[in-house]
């Protein structure tokens, strides 16, 4: 599976996206350790705090099908790209960070179709492990 290929299960489920309240899109592909591909979109709620990101639906999604660890993380934010490519957001940094390394990348398209890739040690460094 290619990075696009990644790219575009996250922006296809980004389509089912359920925003009413921010009308923010996102969609988020995972691959595991079997190659299986994951994927969530944010679901958000009329009592704000309790809506669920994308990475969340994910991750969910992986564990359930028996995936223990990201390989690799596509996020796909907004009606379109912006020109800033969304990354995860803090709560989900920790999340990701539990089935990931620091080499794990987080990876994501702005709107001039740019690539832009992180590790995990880049979004979350010094993260906290029991
Ligand atoms: N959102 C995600 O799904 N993932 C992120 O990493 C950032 C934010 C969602 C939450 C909310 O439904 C909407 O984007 C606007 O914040």
């Amino acid at each position: 599976m290619t990075d696009d290929e990644l790219l575009d299960a996250a922006r296809t489920v980004r389509e089912m996206a359920y925003c009413p309240y921010s009308s923010f899109r996102v969609g988020a592909a995972i691959i595991d350790e079997h190659g299986s591909v994951h994927v969530g979109c944010n679901v958000e709620n009329a009592s704000y705090p309790q809506g669920s990101c994308a990475e969340t639906g994910a991750i969910a999604a992986m564990v359930a099908a028996g995936g223990q660890r990201i390989v690799k993380i596509a996020v796909a934010g907004g009606e379109t790209d912006k020109t800033r490519a969304c990354t995860p957001c803090g709560g989900c940094r920790q999340r990701i960070n539990e089935f990931a390394d620091e080499n794990t990348r987080i990876i994501a398209k702005d709107d001039d179709n740019k690539w832009h890739s992180y590790t995990m040690a880049e979004l979350l460094p010094s993260s906290f492990h029991l």
